[in-house]
Formats: C-alpha cells, structure tokens, sequence
C-alpha cells in the first residue's frame, strides 16, 4: 500500500514537472515566433484621400510635355499636347499596373511593359490594355494646375 502511495506520487510530480515543462517550452515558442510573425507581415499603408491637387505652373511646362504627379496612393501624368491643351490621367496601365507614359514623338501614352498604347484622352487604342485610363479633371487658376477626380 505504501509503495503504491509513493509510484502514485511520483506520477503526479512527474506529470506536473512535464506540464511547467510543456508550459515553458510553448512560452518560448510564442517569444520567438510573435515577433517574427510581426516581422514578416507588412504594415498597412492607409489609403490617402485626396481630391483636389496641385501639381504644377502652366508657365513650367512647354507644349509636347508631359510631369508625372502623385494622386493619393495613385502615379497620375499631366500632358501638355502639342497645341498646348493639358490632359491628366490615372498613370497605372489597366492591364497589369505598370506605369505608363508620354510618349512625345508619338503623341500618345504608351505602356513599356508590354507596348500598350492609349490616346491623348486615355483611350486604350493597341497592345493588351483592356480598359481606357481614368481621366482627371483639370482646373487652371492664374498660372496654377489643380486636378480633381
Ligand atoms: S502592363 Fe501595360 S501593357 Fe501590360
């Protein structure tokens, strides 16, 4: 009977030592793998929300021109067309969100990544693009551009 006493005991203290143990080791676990995890997992970039923006002097920029602008988290590319009409739009291509653009001997918006090419007003004309840039509206105050959505 009292040695029965004592293998239970021991069983009991074995199990407990194997659980701290089980404890200790899933601890250390989590300590190295939290911050690994946080390491590895890119923050979120919060979304910009612009909708009025200026972005250039109209006396800055010559005819057959083109600025590339930031517009929020968006690449925009104002053109300034040989006749001197300025046109802005979305500069991510609709096919595969490359940057396109001005291509001055051409007159047109042009895609390098895989020859996409659109017209002045963003029509998606040759190449694998299958949708028209999104056009940007202009507002011309004095001598600044603004651009709108
Ligand atoms: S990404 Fe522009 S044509 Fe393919």
């Amino acid at each position: 009977m009292n040695e029965l006493d004592n293998f239970s005991k021991k069983q009991t203290r074995r199990d407990f030592l194997n659980y701290i143990l089980g404890i200790g080791f899933f601890g250390w676990l989590a300590a190295i793998l939290y911050p690994l995890v946080l390491y590895l997992k890119p923050p979120k970039a919060p979304e910009v929300d612009v909708s009025n923006l200026k972005i250039g002097k109209v006396s800055e920029m010559e005819n057959n021109s083109s600025k590339m602008f930031k517009f929020g988290n968006k690449q925009g590319i104002l053109i300034r067309t040989q006749n001197g009409e300025f046109k802005a739009l979305s500069a991510t291509c609709t096919h595969l969100d490359c940057t396109v653009q001005y291509k001055k001997d051409e007159g047109l918006i042009w895609c390098a990544c895989h020859n996409g090419r659109y017209d002045l007003n963003g029509k998606n004309i040759s190449g694998p693009p299958p949708a028209p840039l999104t056009p940007y509206n202009i507002t011309i105050q004095k001598d600044e551009i603004f651009v709108t959505k």
